[in-house]
């Protein structure tokens, strides 16, 4: 098995890119960072004379991820050290892949199995932003691209029964399948459901609302971006409402939620199209006098609320 001690990590991701193109797993031992936690890594920690850097599971996990691998559960293999494995993430295993149009986010689709609110790094910012918009006060609330209604599952999970039943929900999305589920996971009569193209918005006459939600879909293919979210402002929203915006930072591949927005003609993560589309929208509602907020990690969510209120 190959030994880490004191080398750099530079020589270590060399050395693990390398393996990896010959094999699925490797395998190599470190030293087990309980020994002496609270450093930071590069450390130099000496053990019997023996010089090791140190380096935490965040640091060995973080290296895992970009190297589109899972770490498997370290094992100790003596009484300061362990063997940590990366196996190969399937990469084919994605409905990024999938062209299907209506139904590339439908319940056959691989996007079903995930279940985003189990996941710390989008449920904490999301927690946060419903949270400073006092969901609970937003009577009106609309979501686009509701897929099969995990963004207001978590609303229901975190209101009293009284504070849930008092607001009106209302979710569009043009996957028939997904508005199914949505409808049968919202039966208490206070959530209505569209399968509807969002680019045909205003021939459902939906009047205006208190919080727009939408997550992982304003930059869909589909839609026209700008257009789509300066009519949502100026033709959706009341005069004193809240917006939650979540941009996808990620990609989900293999059942792991990898860091990084995938961006075209790049082999790898790109920011510039999120980094331009964010800033576009928090300079849009700055303008209108909203407080805008830029929260978040896998996924970046623009918070926006009236200034004044
Ligand atoms: C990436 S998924 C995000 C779903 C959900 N908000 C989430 O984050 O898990 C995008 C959603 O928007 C829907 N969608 C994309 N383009 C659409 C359009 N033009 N009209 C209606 N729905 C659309 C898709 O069907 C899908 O459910």
């Amino acid at each position: 098995m190959k030994i880490f001690t004191s080398e750099s990590l530079s020589d270590i991701l060399t050395w693990a890119k390398n393996t990896l193109k010959e094999s699925n797993k490797i395998t190599f031992s470190a030293l087990n960072p309980d020994v002496e936690a609270g450093h930071y890594a590069g450390e130099i920690i000496t053990i019997r004379e023996i010089n090791y850097r140190y380096r935490s599971y965040k640091a060995w996990n973080d290296l895992g991820e970009l190297l589109f691998c899972r770490m498997l559960t370290p094992k100790p293999i003596s009484e300061n050290t362990i063997a940590i494995t990366y196996e190969k993430i399937d990469l084919s295993d994605s409905f990024h892949h999938v062209a299907a149009k209506e139904e590339k986010y439908g319940t056959a689709s691989r996007f079903n199995a995930i279940h985003k609110n189990e996941e710390p790094a989008f449920l904490s910012p999301y927690l946060r932003a419903l949270r400073s918009v006092k969901v609970e006060n937003k009577k009106r609330i609309l979501n686009l691209g509701i897929n099969t209604g995990d963004e207001f599952d978590l609303i229901r999970q975190i209101l009293t029964a009284e504070e849930y039943m008092s607001l009106s929900l209302v979710g569009v999305d043009h996957s028939p399948s997904a508005i199914s589920v949505a409808q049968e996971r919202f039966h208490e009569g206070n959530a209505t459901f569209h399968v509807h193209d969002i680019n045909a918005l205003s021939s459902l006459n939906l009047g205006r609302f208190d919080l727009i939600i939408t997550i992982g879909t304003l930059q869909s293919s589909t839609l026209e971006f700008k257009l789509l979210f300066a009519s949502l402002v100026q033709n959706y929203l009341n005069p004193d409402g809240a917006m939650i915006l979540g941009f996808p930072n990620c990609r989900w591949m293999g059942g792991e939620m990898i860091y990084g927005a995938k961006a075209p003609n790049y082999p790898y993560s790109e920011m510039s199209i999120l980094i331009k589309d964010i800033y576009y929208c928090k300079k849009y509602l700055q303008q209108k006098k909203f407080r805008v907020t830029v929260t978040g990690k896998d996924y970046l969510f623009i918070t926006a609320t009236k200034i004044g209120l």
